[in-house]
């Protein structure tokens, strides 16, 4: 259950420090960027970094990528593709989950504030711990699994209806963005999936292919790993790849109430 009481070392007491942009500088912005590393035994801070537009490309990322190569190569964050398909660089912008790489600084007024994603361990600086994440994806057994064997020499077919039940499912990227902006997620991330876990687990039930089905809403039928879902819709309001976990999580538990019917 929910803890209260805050670690010592967590509260951003940490001394800031200014990274200014060139006195010649034309457009000016300003970031502000949680920085915590564990083996300094420091607590947390929060660095301010000016960057010159002129110089920065357009998204969030961009702008990371120019203080940690030109200001502080200590700034820890993850990223790998820059075009939204890989997750990693998600974080928190602004108050907002999001993802660093298609975010555009311009659509952000004022001050950046940039912090890891929220109710997440920190590794270092942006970079959460997703390790708990990862074992829950793995609990939902996200692949296919059948019993009778595939027609000789060929491939399980699916009718083009049966595959587009899987459009709105396949495209999630697993960044973790909609879990961590779910309030029950927060304080029941121990036993709750969470919506992007339990899209993930509807994606395989929703797949014709799989045969399955039974057996997955055993493991699902749970007032925690399941029910914690109270239809907040947070998640809906900030996937970045435009998705619905918790229409995803209200078909599973349509599913689950049709079987005891
Ligand atoms: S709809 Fe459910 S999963 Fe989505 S944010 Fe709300 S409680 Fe969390
Ligand atoms: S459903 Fe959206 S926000 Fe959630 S993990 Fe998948 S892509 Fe990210
Ligand atoms: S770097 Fe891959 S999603 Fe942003």
């Amino acid at each position: 259950m929910a803890e209260f009481s805050l670690p010592k070392n967590s509260k951003i007491t940490g001394k800031s420090r200014e990274h200014k942009a060139a006195a010649d500088a034309g457009r000016v912005k300003k970031f502000k960027v949680y920085r915590y590393d564990p083996d300094t035994g420091e607590n947390p801070r929060y660095d301010k970094f000016e960057i010159d537009l002129d110089e920065c490309g357009p998204m969030v990322l961009d702008a990371l990528i120019k203080m940690k190569s030109e200001q502080d190569p200590s700034l820890t964050f993850r990223r790998s593709c820059r075009e939204g398909i890989c997750g990693s660089c998600a974080m928190n912008i602004d108050g907002r989950n999001g993802l660093a790489c298609t975010t555009a600084i311009e659509d952000i007024k004022g001050e950046v504030r940039i912090t890891p994603l929220p109710h997440m361990d920190v590794i270092k600086d942006l970079v959460p711990d997703f390790t708990h994440f990862y074992a829950q994806y793995s609990s939902i057994k996200p692949w296919l699994q059948t019993v009778t064997p595939a027609p000789s020499g060929k491939e399980r077919l699916q009718s083009p209806e049966d595959r587009a039940k899987l459009d709105g499912l396949y495209e999630c990227i697993l960044c973790a963005c909609c879990s961590t902006s779910c309030p029950s997620y927060w304080w029941n991330s121990d036993k709750f999936l969470g919506p992007a876990i339990l899209l993930q687990a509807y994606r395989w039930l929703a797949d014709s292919r799989d045969e399955m089905t039974g057996e997955r809403l055993d493991e699902l039928e749970d007032p925690f790993r399941l029910y914690r879902c109270h239809t907040i819709m947070n998640c809906a309001n900030v996937c970045p790849k435009g998705l619905n976990p918790a229409k995803a999580i209200a078909e599973v538990k349509k599913l689950e109430l049709e079987r005891t019917l």
